[in-house]
């Protein structure tokens, strides 16, 4: 087997007496999608936070590819290959959709403001700014300030964002947390397709299971801050500690059926 894209070694974090991500050893593999799920307060977003270096453990490591990544900075990690979106939205609200995406593809090049002087690169960048907004569907509304866009539709210009940065992979802590219902099918489509389109490798956090088996490869229950179950879809959803601790008989099953 390769050397997977990212894993965590006996990964651990405590804040004080409580151990919120606690001896967890993962592997993420290149174009495996993985899902991460799990009850309120499991230890999620830590664990991203911990991926992506906003947190540094109290014991284990991180590697990516291969090597070990524990020491180095969020922005270092970026550099690496590694894209991270939020569990609440990030976008600059006061900027239109394009704006945005341009200061991201800007912030990724490292060219700054200084791409205005430039008007050859200046065209080529809102050539990228283009074809990711036609990426997250979002090219009709592309002069649309951002704070006029539905929450779902802002979620969509931060994919778009979190693509600019180029990363091999991307960690998406709930991509549909706040969205109204009926925007919800649209995102996981999105999903689908940049899982198809790309070559991105996606790790989500997801509340709303029955809706992306379909999407995963693999699924990692947390439970408090441990690795309860690990599997396919329907190896996930037939394990009776899953079934018992974390989603009270069948709903998972039932998705997988
Ligand atoms: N910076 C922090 N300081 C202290 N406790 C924290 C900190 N960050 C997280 N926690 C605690 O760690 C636990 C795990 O939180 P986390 O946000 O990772 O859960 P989650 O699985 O993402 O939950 P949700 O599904 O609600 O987003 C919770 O008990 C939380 O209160
Ligand atoms: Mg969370």
């Amino acid at each position: 087997m390769s050397t997977p894209l990212i894993q965590t070694r006996q990964l651990t974090i405590s804040f004080g007496a409580h151990k919120a991500v606690n001896n967890v050893s993962i592997e993420i593999e290149k174009d495996i999608f993985t899902t991460i799920i799990g009850p309120n307060g499991a230890g999620k977003t830590t664990l991203f936070n911990l991926i992506s270096g906003l947190l540094r453990p109290t014991g284990g490591q991180v590697l990516f590819k291969g090597t070990d990544i524990t020491h180095l900075s969020p922005l270092q990690r970026v550099a690496l290959g590694m894209g991270r979106s939020f569990q609440l939205t990030n976008v600059f609200p006061a900027l239109t959709v394009q704006e945005n995406v341009r200061l991201a593809l800007q912030a990724q090049a490292r060219i700054g403001y200084r791409i205005f002087a430039d008007h050859r690169k200046f065209r080529q960048l809102n050539e990228k700014t283009g074809l990711l907004l036609e990426q997250v569907l979002l090219q009709e509304k592309k002069n649309f300030l951002a704070a006029s866009l539905t929450h779902g539709e802002q979620r969509k210009l931060e994919l778009a964002m979190v693509l600019a940065l180029d990363p091999e992979v991307l960690l998406l802590d709930e991509p549909t947390a706040g969205m109204a219902l009926e925007e919800v099918p649209a995102m996981f489509e999105l999903l689908d397709r940049t899982k198809k389109v790309t070559d991105k490798t996606i790790v989500l956090i997801e509340h709303k299971m029955d809706l992306v088996t379909g999407l995963s490869d693999q699924v990692i229950v947390l439970v408090n801050g441990s690795v309860l179950a690990q599997g396919s879809p329907p190896e996930v959803a037939a394990n009776p500690a899953v079934l018992a601790a974390y989603l009270g008989g069948g709903v998972l099953s039932e998705a997988c059926a």
